[in-house]
């Protein structure tokens, strides 16, 4: 039987992620490297850091500018990011999450959070949700970002679950492969393609389908 939930935060729960591009686009536009919405899936479930180093190597930038200054701009990213967190209301709560989760709540199976973002218990905060997942796993508590497995494991760890029994919900495609590196089923939420080509065990095109009883059946489905 399910375990454990291990949610992906930023364009799982919420629509974050579009924050994320709107912010690191008009950094990107600053230093004259525009990118598209294509470009854009391969920062998904990436760091700051790591994000940055993409998007100047996207422009053949990244011997052009010292630590100091790409510091300067992961951090003019980060204030822009953290500004459109303003607005952030319980109601931008994706479709069906805020259900899952009391479904979770009431059957005792943990809800943890496997982000790559430091903003995670902020966003949490602003969602009202932070009472809802057992762990927030911090990023910087494991060697490794996605698509390594680190987080994933180290959410299934920290709340006792089997990994054949957790199940890892991701919009980015190093988010599925981190899933499943982990050894645990995967469900993509998005677009189809790409997620499957990562290795996702089912693709949702959104969240209102998830429910616990979805869940249970794409375990005993999928696991072998
Ligand atoms: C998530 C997002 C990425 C973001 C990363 C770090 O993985 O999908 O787009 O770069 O978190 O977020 P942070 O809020 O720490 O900059
Ligand atoms: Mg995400």
């Amino acid at each position: 039987a399910l375990q454990a939930v291990i949610f992906d935060l930023d364009g799982v729960i919420t629509d974050t992620a579009e924050y994320h591009y709107i912010a690191w686009k008009k950094l990107g536009e600053s230093l004259d490297i525009p990118f598209d919405r294509e470009f854009n899936e391969q920062l998904k479930g990436i760091s700051r850091e790591k994000s940055l180093a993409r998007i100047l190597r996207l422009g053949g930038k990244e011997h052009v500018y010292s630590a100091e200054e790409k510091e300067e701009f992961a951090h003019r990213k980060n204030e822009h990011y953290v500004s459109l967190l303003n607005s952030l209301t319980p109601e931008h709560t994706y479709p069906g999450i805020r259900e899952l989760l009391l479904e979770l709540q009431a059957s005792g199976i943990p809800a943890v959070i496997a982000s790559a973002s430091k903003n995670a218990p902020q966003i949490l905060r602003a969602l009202e949700l932070e009472t809802m997942f057992s762990y927030v796993v911090h990023p910087d508590s494991v060697p490794r970002g996605k698509p390594a497995p680190d987080l994933f494991l180290r959410g299934a760890e920290e709340v006792g679950a089997d990994i054949e029994a957790c199940i890892g919900i991701e919009d980015a495609q190093a988010g599925i492969e981190a899933i499943k590196s982990a050894g645990m089923i995967a469900i993509g939420i998005g677009e189809e393609a790409g997620l499957k080509a990562s290795g996702a065990d089912v693709v949702l095109k959104d969240t209102k389908q998830l429910s616990l009883s979805f869940l249970e059946r794409t375990l005993q489905e999928h696991s072998h």
